[in-house]
């Protein structure tokens, strides 16, 4: 790949010039400290992300409120206390040449560490039935987003990144599968789609017109009954006269992985593209991204010509390979270690509460990560 393709040009973010077309898409790892703030292990991190050479790096998704906690390790920005750790996160990020944005998020019924799950409409979690939010918990909640979204921008962010994907709060008011509700956020799509313009609207009052509010934009949830393009285009639409700064495009559920058939369409390469290129074509003004086992430059170069989306997003692919850009254009002869679709290494390590890695990293480099986090490789499991 040579230095002149598409993938090296710059592109424009609302006042951002981002030095290329790559960006690191959000990938939550649990290296944040127990109380969610800052750890060394979030700074080690990030530093090697940023100097991957990625124009755009956006921290995962962090919480905005303590009725949204997804585990122990999650960062954190419900409160001001946060601010100085998150300062020195988008201080590591700038000084290796990188932009960056930070996702806050809302876990609704995946919210496994909070006391009391807010869910829109009472759902099955384990054991127990969650209630109904009430209209004060969703004003309390949207007001809640906005404040995070202050705290963003005073520790020195870039931009903000609303998490609108993956199943989680906002995607469960968006859902009929999940919203059951009869009164004004329930019902109608004009009805389902409230909550996430509140968000939308309440972030972007506070942030105010100079800074960039993105959006991970959920085009489909991947489950019959879910959510489909034929519905969230009129979200992008909305999104995009609201002045969304970009949105990234993903689908896919967690009852989505129970399906064999999405299962083996997750193995493939650039299997979210299709819907990137199906928003892209509904909000025409507004930046894309794209994620999903982008393995080579070849097919991100693709990507882009063909005009599917304006930019990369990479997660496990960088976490796998973070010499993946310098690869790509040419600085590292050596080919890229890919992310292997039958692996899932680091997902199982989330989800056991243990900070990930990737099993495709050379021995010796898992050994010192594992040392950092007192484990051993025989128990890393
Ligand atoms: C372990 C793991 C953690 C993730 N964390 C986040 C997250 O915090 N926020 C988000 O929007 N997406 C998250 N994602 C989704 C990724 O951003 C990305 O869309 C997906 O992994 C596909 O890209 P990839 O094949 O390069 O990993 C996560 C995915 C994985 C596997």
């Amino acid at each position: 790949m040579v230095a002149e393709s598409l993938i090296f040009s710059p592109f424009p973010i609302q006042g951002l010039t981002l030095k290329n077309r790559i960006t690191m898409a959000p990938l939550y790892l649990g290296y944040a400290h127990n109380d969610g703030g800052v750890s060394p292990l979030t700074l080690d991190h990030y530093t090697e992300m940023a100097g991957s050479g990625a124009a755009l790096v956006v921290v995962e998704h962090t919480m905005m409120h303590p009725s949204g906690i997804a585990t122990p390790n999650s960062l954190r920005v419900d409160d001001d206390r946060y601010i100085p750790g998150l300062s020195e996160l988008a201080r590591v990020i700038h000084d290796k040449g990188a932009i960056t944005f930070l996702q806050i998020n809302h876990c609704g019924r995946y919210a496994f560490f909070a006391p009391e799950k807010w869910t829109p409409s009472p759902i099955r979690v384990g054991e127990t039935m969650t209630k109904e939010m009430t209209r004060e918990q969703i004003d309390w909640a949207v007001q809640s987003y906005a404040a995070a979204a202050k705290r963003v921008r005073e520790a020195g962010f870039d931009g903000v990144e609303i998490h609108g994907g993956m199943a989680y709060l906002i995607v469960q008011f968006l859902s009929p599968r999940t919203n059951l509700r009869t009164d004004l956020y329930g019902g109608s799509l004009k009805n389902r789609m409230r909550f996430p313009l509140a968000v939308f609207d309440a972030v972007k009052a506070t942030v105010g017109d100079d800074f960039p509010v993105g959006y991970r934009f959920s085009a489909d949830e991947e489950v019959p009954d879910g959510l489909h393009p034929e519905e969230t285009v009129f979200l992008a639409q909305e999104l995009e006269k609201r002045g969304v700064a970009y949105l990234s495009v993903m689908a896919g559920s967690y009852d989505a992985y129970n399906l064999m058939e999405y299962r083996e369409k997750e193995k493939k390469e650039a299997h979210m593209a299709h819907y990137a290129g199906e928003i892209k074509r509904a909000a025409t003004k507004t930046p894309i991204i794209t994620a999903g086992r982008i393995k080579t430059p070849e097919t991100a170069e693709r990507i882009l010509r063909e005009g599917t989306a304006d930019l990369i997003g990479l997660a496990r692919v960088l976490l796998a390979d973070p010499l993946w850009p310098k690869k790509a254009k040419g600085e590292v002869s050596e080919s890229i270690i890919q992310c292997d679709p039958n692996c899932s290494f680091c997902m199982k390590r989330t989800s056991s509460g243990k900070p990930a890695f990737c099993a495709r990293w050379e021995k010796g480099r898992r050994q010192a990560f594992l040392e950092k986090i007192g484990e051993t490789l025989e128990d890393s499991v």
